[in-house]
């Protein structure tokens, strides 16, 4: 079937996320096995409004599917939420060929993949993000080499901690979602996991709990915080007065973002980019790509925009009981 798009360029913007590097290499590589070009356009929109846009081969993405972060380098713009930054930027397709985009990030980037797609660029969003925040997919590029390394990294917490009989807070990332802490949270077995979506802000009952397991004779007291409640520092100093027990806080940070993706990631956003390049040839436009139910599928940007996602119940309270 004759292609409906001839040349696509690929974007990532946004927060890097592990097992970009392979969205990017099978976009490259699909298109180029269907006769089309790709370009590759660096650092997100902005890079795309300062016309830093390369050619892709198939060498070019070799050897980078095991590597952390974006070859393709990322951004957030300002300039690109604007109007006439969405023209420029359709425009700067237009004059390099580009008539497809596949743009790997989250609900931001869709956004603006959104506004090219109604400028007459066709455009596929792929859900690149650690935060696992994106509603209409159960499964987001990097959420899952992230827990791993926040999970392996918590260990380490919970032995010195154990030693020192002291009580940890632990912060995880995730914006405003608590996927991270809530799968670390259990993975590590945690003593409490707070979650921006459940935390009611009890920071005695914390107390008590951490009191209450110290007369049991428990060593640790591990609490996983999400970055969405934050304060992890000053809320270790608080319980450290109320229980008497030092209390250390932790903040994971940016580690949580990089290193070597797992197989998932790798496995998963190497579908995801070919599924991209597949649906924009057979002419589609304004489109997410998902995994839902164990399949890979698409929505409209509009749709998956308007979806919400939220924890879900029963994992919640599996992670309340163990
Ligand atoms: P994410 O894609 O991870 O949600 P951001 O929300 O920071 O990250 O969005 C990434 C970039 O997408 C922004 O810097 C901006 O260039 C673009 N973007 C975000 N929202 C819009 C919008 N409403 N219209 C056009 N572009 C947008
Ligand atoms: O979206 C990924 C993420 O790492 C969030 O977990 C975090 O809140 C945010 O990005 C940090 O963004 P920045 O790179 O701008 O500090």
């Amino acid at each position: 079937m004759q292609s409906k798009v001839g040349t696509i360029g690929v974007l990532t913007s946004g927060g890097d996320a592990p097992g970009m590097n392979a969205a990017i290499r099978a976009v490259v590589r699909t298109a180029i096995a269907k006769g089309l070009k790709v370009k590759g356009i660096k650092k997100g929109y902005l890079g795309l409004l300062n016309e830093e846009i390369i050619d892709m081969e198939r060498k070019d993405v070799s050897d980078i599917i095991q590597r952390g972060g974006t070859i393709l380098g990322t951004a957030r713009c300002m300039e690109f939420m604007t109007p006439e930054g969405q023209q420029k930027g359709a425009e700067i397709c237009r004059r390099h060929g580009i008539d497809g985009v596949v743009v790997i990030g989250g609900d931001g980037s869709y956004q603006g993949a959104q506004k090219l797609a109604s400028l007459g660029i066709n455009t596929v969003g792929l859900p690149g993000t650690i935060d696992l925040d994106i509603a209409c997919t159960d499964y987001t590029i990097g959420f899952d080499t992230a827990v791993n390394t926040a999970m392996e990294a918590i260990d380490k917490v919970k032995d010195t901690s154990s030693s020192h009989e002291r009580c940890s807070i632990i912060e995880v990332m995730g914006r405003n979602a608590g996927y991270i802490a809530l799968w670390c949270g259990v993975a590590n077995g945690a003593e409490d996991i707070l979650l921006p979506e459940k935390y009611d802000f009890n920071e005695q009952a914390i107390v008590n709990h951490i009191i209450a397991n110290r007369k049991q004779g428990k060593t640790h007291h591990l609490i996983i915080n999400a970055e969405g409640i934050g304060h992890s520092t000053s809320m270790a100093r608080r319980i450290e007065a109320a229980t008497g027990i030092e209390t250390r806080a932790t903040i994971l940070g940016y580690m949580q973002r990089g290193g070597s993706p797992t197989c998932k990631d790798r496995y998963y956003a190497s579908m995801m980019g070919s599924y991209a390049v597949d649906i924009l040839a057979a002419g589609k436009s304004n489109r997410v790509v998902a995994h839902r139910h164990g399949e890979f599928v698409d929505y409209d940007i509009e749709e998956a925009l308007s979806m919400q996602k939220n924890i879900d119940e029963y994992q919640y309270n599996v992670a309340r009981i163990l």
